[in-house]
């Protein structure tokens, strides 16, 4: 049972200040979930580095301590994993809580489709209501059977002995959780399941796969692998979360005087969209010494600040920058012009409605920011400063710390708790490379 996150922790931050120094943030989030899911159903040892100590990722990792898998570790990042097989998972004792993570629970959603027990999936008050009606219903057309509260939310009770069977199916919305639950279904289903994406999206579900020595086969926009395979243990190394990182790709952009390196961050071309967008916008990035760890593209990334001009954001760089959108709103709003976002309402039902909470909170701070259903218009040059609500939600709460850099009055950014799911560390982190923060955990 994981303890929900209770503190109440305030970020209080005065204006102005550069950034600067060599960081390397930590360890990326769905690389990690997947270290441990893949690691767990191998057989033999798996050794993880870099892994993200987060609350998150480390609810995966209890989830698959609940069903039996032997695991060392997190010790300074590193966990070794006592692989059981795919066959080899026990049925846990109690409801596995996943806290916040929608990952943990749409990944776990589809392994567990495939177990001869059954289980329950429970979570936090905002992965309760977020949708889980896009992974069920695809797994109950491969024979799953699914009980989902009546809004199609967690708690999900997943009944096991089920036997299934591939299918071909078309994403209606690009998710690498869809697709990614549908292929772990898929390898314990008889014959071919096959997901096909209306747009790219992140990939290290099948890239770990094949590391795993697991076949899988990619035609264009279609992904594919046959089940009654196995997985073999092996070394992988966790790059730094380019998510993480574009808190300081931002930060550093629009705070003139910053020089940041961001050390072996992961530069998936399925992940990099916040690279594309910032640096339409003008800003000076530079990938210096690009290379390849454990089958994933890595580099340091050098950013300098630069005078950001307001873009049309493209359609297609949404799904590749989905995470980094509250991120890339606080760059819109120091930048000079005008920023449009369409086509990004999957924003609206992730750890929070992540277009009505930034929109709220960038006019607090005396932007001007107009939500629309899909996107946001958002007019820059005007932070100046004030108090706004995180609403629980990691990526809102960095967001708009880093907002302090350019605004010439103090920012405070309430219900910061949950960075840790992501993040630990942020604020020490960012104050150690100048941003002027400091944590107040005030009595509730
Ligand atoms: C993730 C996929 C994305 C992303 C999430 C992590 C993953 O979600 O927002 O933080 O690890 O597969 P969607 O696939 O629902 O867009």
């Amino acid at each position: 049972m994981i303890v929900p996150v209770t503190r109440n922790v305030t970020f209080q931050l005065r204006p102005g200040g550069r950034l600067g120094g060599r960081l390397r943030v930590p360890g990326d989030k769905s690389i990690s979930h997947r270290s441990v899911m893949l690691g767990a159903l191998a057989e033999g040892e798996t050794l993880v580095d870099g892994f993200l100590e987060g609350a998150d990722a480390l609810a995966t990792l209890r989830a698959f301590r609940d069903m039996g898998v032997s695991v060392d570790g997190p010790k300074g990042g590193r966990l070794r994993i006592h692989g059981v097989g795919l066959h080899g998972l026990a049925a846990p004792p109690a409801p596995l809580d996943l806290g916040n993570s929608g990952t943990s629970m749409r990944l776990l959603c589809g392994l567990l489709a495939g177990q001869t027990f059954d289980s329950v999936l429970s979570g936090d008050a905002s992965l309760s209501r977020r949708p889980m009606r896009r992974v069920t219903e695809p797994l109950s057309a491969m024979g799953a059977v699914i009980e989902t509260g009546p809004e199609g939310t967690a708690p999900l009770t997943i009944r096991g002995g089920q036997p299934l069977h591939g299918i071909d199916y078309a994403l209606p919305v690009a998710s690498a959780q869809v697709k990614s639950s549908l292929l772990l279904a898929g390898l314990y289903a008889a014959g071919e399941t096959r997901v096909t994406e209306p747009a790219p999206t992140r990939d290290h579900t099948e890239r770990m796969l094949a590391g795993f020595g697991y076949p899988v086969a990619r035609t264009g926009a279609t992904v594919a692998l046959r089940g009654g395979g196995r997985l073999s243990g092996h070394a992988i190394d966790v790059p730094a979360d380019i998510s993480s990182a574009a808190f300081f790709l931002v930060g550093a952009s629009i705070a003139p005087g910053s020089d940041v390196l961001l050390e072996h961050v992961g530069v998936n071309p399925t992940r990099t969209g916040v690279l594309d967008i910032l640096r339409r916008m003008g800003a000076d990035i530079e990938l210096v010494d690009p290379r390849e760890s454990g089958g994933e593209p890595v580099a340091d990334i050098r950013v300098r600040a630069a005078a950001l001009k307001g873009i049309d954001i493209p359609p297609e760089l949404v799904p590749l920058a989905i995470d980094e959108f509250p991120a890339v709103f606080v760059a819109a709003a120091a930048a000079r012009g005008r920023t449009v976002l369409n086509g990004a309402g999957e924003l609206r039902v992730k750890e929070s409605d992540r277009i009505g909470v930034m929109a709220e909170g960038l006019r607090r701070l005396g932007g001007r920011a107009e939500p629309t259903a899909d996107g946001m218009i958002i007019d820059g040059g005007g932070i100046s400063g004030g108090s706004v609500e995180a609403h629980g939600d990691h990526r809102v709460a960095m967001a708009f710390a880093m907002a302090a850099l350019a605004a010439n009055e103090p920012v405070t950014v309430r219900d910061c708790a949950n960075v840790d799911t992501s993040f630990p560390g942020f604020a020490e982190m960012a104050a150690g490379c100048g941003l002027r923060i400091e944590i107040a955990e005030p009595r509730r």
